[in-house]
């Protein structure tokens, strides 16, 4: 696989080829994920459940994010590589540049921030030094305690016209990407036809540009015994890991991944 970058991406997205992105946080399945022709490796601040075990992704730092960065960017082989802020990162712009830096030093092409269109001159910002930002929409892990749980977000209008409302401003702010998490697969569709940047989901439909899943979950492993309706286990009748994620892979860009059931209704 040739180098991904923004400009690959969002050729994928003009081509109506779907993007496929998981995310990673270790030398040796970032190479075993790029070479399987996983796209877009995120190193997500679920570590901080899945490596770390804590309850949340509260307690995640940025210097661990930047640790995991540089593990996953030894391994990879040509994906472009997407480092989340942690919480309380980015809560004033001086912080969001601070923590930018230091995850793209580490190796990340891309950062991600959570939130809506309060984030419009962070985005525009990060961009002015060089920074392309994902904004992850919908239902933001960081916000758990905001939100009462983890729970589906846009099934009121008051709150869909608000998303549709802050994909549009973030875009037009100089967000490089957007992300949607746990939303209705209508909204999602609208927000990605309406989008000229790349969108990618997860609980969000089969319309959005790209999906992502966590690693562990798409290998049907789990600390907690719970499985999101969101997620497939792609190691189920798999030799193998690198199996799992061709499969993967293949299952995205067929349109074979996700299904209805999958999704959420409005
Ligand atoms: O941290 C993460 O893994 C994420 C994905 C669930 C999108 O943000
Ligand atoms: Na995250």
């Amino acid at each position: 696989m040739p180098d991904v970058t923004l400009t690959t991406l969002q050729g994928l997205k003009q081509r109506g080829e779907k993007i496929v992105m998981l995310t990673c946080y270790d030398a040796t399945f970032a190479q075993t994920a790029s070479q399987a022709g996983i796209e877009v490796l995120l190193v997500g601040d679920s570590l901080g459940m899945v490596l770390q075990g804590h309850d949340s992704t509260l307690p995640t730092s940025v210097a661990e994010m930047a640790y995991h960065t540089t593990c996953v960017r030894r391994g990879n082989r040509g994906a472009l590589i997407v480092t989340d802020l942690p919480f309380m990162s980015y809560a004033s712009l001086d912080q969001a540049l601070e923590s930018s830096a230091q995850v793209m030093r580490a190796g990340a092409h891309m950062v991600k921030l959570e939130g809506g269109a309060w984030l419009c001159e962070t985005v525009t910002r990060l961009a002015e030094n060089g920074i392309p930002a994902c904004v992850h929409l919908g239902l933001t892990p960081q916000s758990v305690n905001l939100f009462g749980g983890y729970k589906v977000q846009g099934r009121d209008e008051g709150r869909a016209r608000q998303l549709r409302a802050d994909a549009e401003a973030l875009e037009r702010a100089g967000a490089a990407m957007l992300l949607l998490e746990c939303v209705p697969s209508p909204l999602a569709e609208q927000i990605t036809r309406a989008a000229g940047v790349p969108v990618i989901g997860i609980g969000a439909g089969a319309a959005t540009d790209g999906q992502v899943l966590v690693m562990h979950d798409m290998l049907g492993l789990s600390l907690t015994g719970r499985t999101p309706k969101f997620v497939k286990d792609f190691m189920a009748g798999q030799e193998n890991i690198q199996a799992a994620f061709a499969a993967y892979t293949h299952a995205v860009k067929q349109g074979e991944f996700p299904t209805a059931e999958h999704g959420f209704s409005a």
